[in-house]
């Protein structure tokens, strides 16, 4: 669906607009925001566009920090994903980081059907491991589930690559409060699902992944 708005100016239109509904609403609003942030979330998601962080959870500015890129894959040699956790979780002190994932996604996609994209195929090489990883439960899978439990597997696999980071590990052994979730958006009904619970500290990682694992075998695998 191509948007209506073709033009970088009409964008700017459209912010003077909504920066005054916003001050009108409260005044204060922008002075306060200016002063600090001290979100409680960081939401590492995927790029597309049909899945902003803020407007999905219904959140104002200042309330989540937010990293996304193609696939929302967290890799332990990616140090522009790194650095986001690391201040979100000891500079700004998050209390939950969400790793969301969405059905139908491209990168998720082209992965499983095998397709060239480009340079970003380097890139979603970290899904194709979990694929690689997964790939008995995937063919288990009928044709038509594959995708949508790929998208979860890739979640949960990310999530744990987040439990496993050095700034999660640090933090829990620092004893500082932080769950890591692992959800998934419906892009055709604007919901998000939990792939089972949160994990709060080192010990719930293990039994999150496997339990997390289950739940995707026993949505899409007939049984
Ligand atoms: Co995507």
């Amino acid at each position: 669906m191509p948007s209506h708005l073709n033009h970088p100016d009409e964008l700017l239109e459209r912010n003077r607009a909504w920066a005054a509904r916003m001050v009108e609403e409260d005044a204060d609003f922008f002075a306060r925001l200016s002063a600090q942030q001290a979100p409680q979330f960081l939401w590492i998601g995927c790029s597309d566009s049909r899945v902003p962080a803020n407007q999905v959870t219904d959140l104002a500015p200042g309330e989540v920090f937010v990293h996304r890129n193609v696939a929302n894959v967290v890799s332990h040699g990616d140090l522009n994903c790194l650095s986001v956790m690391q201040f979100a979780v000891e500079v700004l002190k998050v209390r939950h980081i969400i790793v969301c994932g969405h059905y139908g996604c491209g990168g998720v996609h082209a992965v499983l059907t095998g397709a060239r994209v480009g340079l970003v195929d380097n890139w979603l090489r970290h899904v194709g491991d979990v694929a690689q990883q997964h790939a008995t439960l995937l063919a288990a899978c009928p044709e038509g589930e594959r995708l949508a439990a790929l998208c979860e597997l890739n979640v949960i696999e990310q999530r744990l690559n987040v439990c496993q980071s050095t700034v999660v590990q640090d933090a829990w052994s620092r004893g500082q409060p932080l769950s890591v979730h692992a959800w998934i958006y419906g892009l055709g009904d604007g919901r998000l699902r939990a792939l089972g619970p949160g994990v709060k500290g080192l010990d719930a990682v293990e039994p999150a992944h496997a339990e997390a694992l289950l739940g995707v075998r026993q949505r899409h695998v007939p049984a």
